[in-house]
């Protein structure tokens, strides 16, 4: 780089906006971390760069949880916007602004962004056919219908495609669909839907895509889509959906994909307001200011075409680039909740210091989109290697040296000046890494400059020659080369690291570790009193994360089994006709003894009062009752039962209870007459 003052570049970088619909976890932070570095050393290089992002808050998703948390939308996506900025902050991610799509500026967007596309025609309406839940009074997407598969007849399947077989169907070709809201027989229905007439930008999009604003392998797999055609995108729902209705439309709303991209233009908007910076020089057709959106590879289709087109037919500005990046697996696997390697931001916090992972990511990061593996053993070993016994290294040895001997001053002139020059002039490559997204290659510059820093020390050996008569000045221009080593290095990791690189500012004494402040040689410096800037990683802490994560799933699981409707996982089975129910004989009994089975931790024996005759039942029903809470009490019993023979002896009937659909108590409630039933009486 020259030293002629340019300005500074207008930049406008964003990360895909988070659903409210759930935690944040590793495979997501691969990407607010990716963005965060590149912003972080843009903002060191000088530039006005602005990250923004946003809640993704709309949806069918985020209203039926509300509905299921007994909350309104407004007050779960709060929650978890807390929630989802409180991770962020922990991992370093440093937006300008944090926002939410449900917000004004994001109507107003949204509105703008279809009257201009729909007064240019590219609005199309028509009816389609689509199932819907009767008792809910919704529509259902695919994934809200379950039922048989057509092909191998596994139950449980989405309204898509079959887990077990991986058959691809419509819903209505499930056998005996339900409704996984409410567990009702989804019905067909027609109703009008509002199309963004996508084919009208083909040869617009054609151009943009060839024009480098994507990865060529994008390009390449973009290129595939646009042979088999495209065609025009829904972009209603109807009523009832959390988003915003659709002008003069009563009735229809915005499909969340929609007005989640435009979230990016109300997030900028409301930073814009808040820091007095002009919207419209970013985003204006013709704008000079470069806009980034980075974002996962399975949201390509969203971001490279339809974005493209909408801002095109809306006036806007196109984005300079889309930076994909590809999926974490860990240990070489795709996440897995049941293994613990499906883990959650917050739980991987709890155990292990964010920067770690920074810096792991960016040590494996290219500008490429193929997954990055979280290789747990590898990822200690890196970390302590290459930070703590490589970097920190540096420093730890030489600060002990310049406090005793310079009275924490560095030397006044530079005793490796060559060296030092070397170490400022591979900024320019690293910076170039750092511009082209490849981290990795950044990394591995600063480790080798790392390693030289270190054998340049281990050489010149300064506790040694601080044991030697006369050589204290020597030692302590030694260190001094040492610590200025270690400051280059810093600036360069500054972006990935932050918290570990303020630690050293502190340490070093500096404004800042901005890229243009390693020109000037720290002479005569005065340093502070070093502190340890990061402890290795402990696998213990490695391991403990891990069985968090599998914590994380039982309580997950629970929170899935609150109600949202027990017929949701639990349809109502096939029908009977009166004869097949007066097959059960049921009758009303008093529970005389109720006593623990030693060995079993979900049963308790009871002894039922038929009315004269005695019955010994075990019961699956001890996570709820006490035995003493059930003595003297009535409930029902399967009284023609054949008698089973189990571990604890012989279970002569059944008692009814209710089950599924409650934290609390595992969901069981044994059933009761009225007070007055007299045990031995008929149930019918
Ligand atoms: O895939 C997702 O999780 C979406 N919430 C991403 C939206 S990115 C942008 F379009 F808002
Ligand atoms: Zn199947």
């Amino acid at each position: 780089m020259s030293n002629t003052v340019r300005d500074p570049r207008k930049i406008l970088v964003t990360s895909a906006l988070p659903s409210a619909n759930g935690s944040i976890h590793l495979g997501h932070m691969l990407e607010y971390v990716q963005t965060d570095i590149w912003v972080r050393f843009q903002k060191s290089r000088g530039q006005q760069c602005h990250y923004v992002c946003a809640d993704d808050a709309h949806g069918t998703a985020i209203m039926l949880r509300a509905e299921q948390e007994g909350i309104s939308p407004e007050a779960l996506i709060d929650r978890v916007s807390r929630e989802h900025q409180n991770d962020f902050a922990t991992f370093g991610v440093s937006f300008d602004n944090y926002h939410s799509t449900h917000a004004e500026e994001n109507r107003y967007f949204s509105e703008l962004i279809y009257t201009r596309l729909r007064e240019k025609g590219h609005i199309a309406t028509r009816d389609i056919e689509q199932m819907y839940d009767p008792l809910k009074g919704i529509f259902l997407a695919d994934r809200f219908i379950k039922g048989t598969c057509p092909k191998c007849h596994a139950d449980g399947q989405y309204g898509d495609n079959c887990e077990a077989c991986g058959t691809i169907y419509t819903p209505a070709e499930l056998i005996n669909p339900v409704s996984a809201i409410s567990g009702a027989t989804p019905e067909v229905r027609s109703s009008t839907h509002y199309f963004f007439k996508l084919p009208d930008f083909a040869d617009f999009l054609q151009g943009w895509i060839n024009d480098g604003h994507v990865q060529p392998s994008i390009r390449n797999k973009l290129m595939e889509w646009f042979e088999s055609g495209f065609n025009e995108w829904d972009i209603s729902r109807d009523a009832p959906y959390f988003g915003f209705e659709i002008p003069d439309a009563p009735g229809k709303f915005f499909y969340v994909w929609l007005d989640a991209p435009i979230g990016y233009l109300a997030s900028f908007k409301n930073l814009c307001e808040r820091e007095g910076l002009n919207f419209d020089e970013y985003w204006q057709e013709g704008s000079d200011a470069e806009v980034y959106h980075f974002i996962g590879k399975d949201i390509v289709y969203f971001h490279a075409l339809f974005w493209p087109a909408m801002l095109r037919g809306a006036n806007l500005r196109t984005p300079t680039a889309i930076n994909c990046h590809g999926f974490v697996t860990v240990n070489g696997a795709k996440m897995s909740k049941s293994r613990g390697t499906f883990i959650k931001a917050s739980t991987y916090a709890e155990q292990l210091n964010p920067e770690y992972l920074r810096y792991y990511f960016a040590a494996k990061l290219t500008a490429g989109i193929d997954d990055l593996d979280l290789n747990l053993d590898d990822f200690a070993q890196r970390v302590n290697a290459d930070l703590v016994g490589k970097v920190v290294n540096i420093a730890s040895r030489c600060a002990g040296f310049v406090k005793k001997l310079g009275d924490s001053k560095l030397s006044a002139a530079c005793a490796e000046p060559e060296m030092l020059a070397r170490f400022v002039a591979a900024g320019d490559e690293i910076a170039d890494h750092y511009e082209a997204r490849e981290f990795s290659r950044a990394m591995r510059c600063i480790m080798t400059l790392a390693d030289e820093a270190n054998t340049y020390i281990a050489d010149a050996e300064p506790w040694v020659l601080a044991k030697q008569e006369g050589k204290q000045q020597q030692v302590l221009d030694i260190c001094s080369v040492g610590i200025n080593l270690f400051r280059q290095l810093m600036v360069y990791l500054a972006p990935v690291v932050p918290a570990m690189a303020e630690g050293a500012r502190a340490f070093m004494k500096l404004d800042s570790l901005d890229w243009d402040s390693r020109q000037q040689p720290l002479l005569n410096h005065s340093i502070a009193k070093f502190k340890p800037l990061m402890t290795r990683v402990e696998n213990d802490r490695i391991v403990a994360m891990i069985d968090a994560s599998k914590e994380d799933l039982v309580e997950e699981q629970k929170l899935k089994e609150t109600p949202r409707g027990p017929l949701a996982d639990n349809p109502i089975a096939e029908q009977i006709n009166v004869d097949d129910f007066a097959k059960l004989d049921l009758r009303v009994v008093r529970i005389v003894k109720a006593e623990y089975v030693e060995g079993a931790d979900k049963l308790l024996q009871l002894t039922l009062d038929l009315g004269g005759e005695t019955r010994n039942v075990f019961a699956g029903i001890r996570s709820a009752y006490a035995p003493e809470a059930l003595e003297g009490r009535l409930t029902v019993m399967v009284a023609n039962l054949a008698p089973r023979k189990m571990r604890f002896g012989v279970s002569e009937g059944m008692v009814l209870a209710a089950g599924g659909g409650s934290v609390e108590n595992d969901g069981i409630y044994l059933l009761s007459p009225d007070s007055g039933a007299e045990p031995g009486q008929r149930v019918s």
